[in-house]
């Protein structure tokens, strides 16, 4: 069901954990199977420079976060924010059909814990 690539991020997923001290946290929830995806960064700088993740979902969503965490960690806010879930599958080199909403888990925390950062600690507080 799933190619060699999202197996391997499944198995050794990339970037597991909580980010100590961060300073952007967003947390999704899909509706239809319940899984949940929490992504805690800490943003120096306008820069991502740590992002770990916490999934509790199926092969898919570990999948797609673990991808996910890799394709931000150095980049700007902007350029995170622009990134979609069709390029986390892309990344992957494909998910089956009925496994496409679980990347967007993946697209939706990433926007979560920017808005969190931008909200919470942009304003000369702790960024
Ligand atoms: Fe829930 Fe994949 S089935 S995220």
């Amino acid at each position: 069901m799933y190619n060699e690539k999202v197996m391997k991020e499944f198995i050794s997923p990339s970037n597991v954990g909580e980010v100590k001290n961060a300073n952007a946290v967003g947390e999704v929830g899909n509706a239809s199977c319940g899984d949940i995806m929490k992504i805690s960064m800490r943003i120096e700088n306008g820069i991502i420079e740590e992002v770990k993740f916490q999934t509790y979902g199926c092969a898919a969503a570990v999948a797609t976060s673990s991808i996910a965490t890799k394709m931000i960690k150095g980049k700007t806010i902007d350029e995170a924010l622009a990134i979609t879930n069709q390029e986390v599958v892309e990344e992957l080199g494909g998910l089956p059909a009925q496994k496409i909403h679980c990347s967007v888990l993946a697209e939706g925390a990433i926007k979560a814990a920017i808005k969190n950062y931008l909200e919470n600690y942009k304003m000369g507080n702790n960024a």
